[in-house]
């Protein structure tokens, strides 16, 4: 979900372990570069570099998706960039400008890090024009994490639209994992696109679905015409189903590609809420339905989880960008339950 509701408030104060310090100091000779180096450990602003080791275009057309893989050149830095599955982080592109991304890969402490990006303006847009090889600044991890420790046990729905899958795909990849796939029940993953060619991650989903233990549903937006969707299959092997009432779809067995959105995607696949929880990202439209369809289905607000994508700035609670009234979107999110979101909708 992005550019929720959102008013501007005071933030929060500097505090000593946090603040900004100037880069540069004020000693002799003998102590100068002491200082510079000391103030640039704590300056929380200061980017680390990190260079370009792989770019893999997911999606092209005008608003291309590609995943950009950087490895952070100091050793000493690896551990710090260590996340959590949810967890954004700010890359600078140098002499441009810097921009927020989920972090889509999984947790390592090797200081791999990826993202993938839509190229939407001037930030995103000298990113895709990176080579490998090129230099990145790299800022974070930043924000809160989805709580995957609390929901062992349970049964595990991830539902992406469009580029939402990225922020999805690091709690899917969390959860499949050798290390952590006993510890959750059945999964059931649900990712729409516009077209075939616009799906993300096409080699991981091809090895998901070759799985017994995961159930991929995936979707693409029906065709349009100058009066609307047209009617009929989008692509061959993607059948339509009937938008009116999708819930009543009979799906033939072992079909898992529709022509169809996400939200109604959702009413065919019909995922049980009993003891599970739903991860879902994609544009606020397509969450809006989204949790209509599962709350047709009776799954509660406080059983959704997704992340909001406020514009920001500083990141880390300082700058007043991204508040929902007292609310930090990247220091007490960017994950929020929908009961949460909409809480914070209604009081602002
Ligand atoms: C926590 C978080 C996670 C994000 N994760 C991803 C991700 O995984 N992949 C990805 O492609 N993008 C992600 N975004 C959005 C991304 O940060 C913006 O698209 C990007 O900063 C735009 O930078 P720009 O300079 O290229 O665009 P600009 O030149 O600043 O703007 C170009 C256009 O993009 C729109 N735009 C700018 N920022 C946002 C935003 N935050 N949300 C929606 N529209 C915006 C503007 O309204 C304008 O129409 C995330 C944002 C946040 C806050
Ligand atoms: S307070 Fe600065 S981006 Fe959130």
């Amino acid at each position: 979900m992005s550019k929720g509701t959102r008013k501007r408030g005071k933030a929060e104060g500097v505090g000593p372990a946090e603040a900004p310090r100037p880069v540069g100091g004020r000693g002799g000779p003998d102590g100068a570069s002491a200082k510079v180096h000391a103030a640039q450990e704590h300056n929380v602003y200061l980017p680390v570099t990190a260079t370009v080791t792989k770019i893999e275009l997911e999606a092209g057309g005008a608003r291309p998706i590609r995943t950009f893989t950087f490895e952070i050149d100091a050793p000493a830095e690896h551990a710090r960039f260590l996340h959590r599955p949810g967890q954004f982080i700010i890359v600078s592109q140098f002499g441009t400008g810097e921009s927020v991304f989920a972090i889509s890969s999984f947790p390592n402490a090797d200081g791999v890090i990826q993202v993938s990006a839509m190229k939407v303006g001037n930030v995103t847009g000298k990113m895709h024009e990176l080579k490998v090889g090129d230099k990145v600044g790299l800022r974070g991890p930043y924000g809160n994490d989805f709580p995957v420790d609390a929901w062992k046990g349970k049964d595990m729905v991830f539902i992406g639209a469009g580029i939402g899958v990225s922020p999805v795909r690091s709690v899917y990849q969390w959860v499949l994992h050798p290390d952590h796939r006993k510890d959750y029940g059945n999964v059931t993953l649900i990712y729409g696109a516009r077209t075939p060619a616009d799906l993300a991650y096409k080699e991981e989903f091809a090895a998901i679905e070759a799985r017994d233990d995961v159930d991929l549903w995936l979707c693409i937006d029906w065709a349009f015409g100058p009066k609307g969707p047209i009617e009929g299959d989008a692509q061959p092997g993607w059948p339509a189903i009937n938008m009116k009432a999708p819930g009543e779809t009979v799906v033939p067995e072992g079909k898992r590609r529709f022509t169809c959105f996400v939200p109604q995607l959702v009413e065919v696949v019909k995922p049980s809420p009993e003891n599970a929880i739903v991860v879902t990202c994609g544009p606020p439209i397509a969450i809006k339905f989204i949790t209509q369809a599962l709350a047709k289905l009776g799954w509660t607000p406080s059983q959704i989880y997704t992340t909001l994508e406020n514009r920001m700035k500083c990141g880390i609670g300082k700058c007043g960008r991204c508040n929902i009234g007292d609310i930090y979107v990247c220091k007490h999110g960017p994950v929020f339950t929908y009961e949460e979101v909409k809480r914070m909708v209604n009081e602002f």
